[in-house]
């Protein structure tokens, strides 16, 4: 991969993310338990939030999202750790299905984990 360049620009930029973003909000949306924690999301801040995962995910928002921290974020959420790996899970299987190369998504699933003591149990 050319120096500079992330995962998120690799795989087409906007438009293959927007279908990534797609697939993994329809998977987050058919696991009860994950859809418990957006029931008063707004379904716009919604769609924000799938994006601002698999973007980050991608290494692409670190740079563009100047909200606040993850904890922050997710404060109140109790988000548990079943939870958490469950989101990872379909994540992982929305990139699989958009031909991203096993080597990558291993680093995406990477990349997210790292998030994951700011995101769990806050
Ligand atoms: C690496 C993984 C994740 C990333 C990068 C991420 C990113 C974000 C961001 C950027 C926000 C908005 C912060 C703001 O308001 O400024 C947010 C809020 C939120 N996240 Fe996540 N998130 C992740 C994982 C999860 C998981 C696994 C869940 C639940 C299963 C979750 C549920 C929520 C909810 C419910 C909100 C609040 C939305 C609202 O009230 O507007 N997040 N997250």
């Amino acid at each position: 991969m050319p120096m500079g360049q992330t995962l998120f620009d690799k795989y087409g930029g906007v438009p293959a993310v927007t279908a990534i973003v797609r697939d993994f909000y329809k998977r987050v949306m058919k696991r009860p338990n994950l859809r418990r924690y957006f029931i008063d999301v707004k379904m716009e801040d919604l769609i924000l939030h799938q994006i601002a995962f698999v973007s980050m995910a991608m290494g692409k928002a670190s740079a563009n999202y100047a909200g606040r921290s993850m904890s922050d974020a997710h404060a109140g959420l109790r988000i548990t750790a079943a939870s958490f790996d469950l989101a990872v899970d379909l994540l992982k299987d929305a990139l699989v299905a958009a031909e991203v190369e096993p080597e990558d998504v291993d680093t995406i699933v990477q990349t997210v984990n790292k998030l994951k003591g700011q995101i769990v149990g806050q």
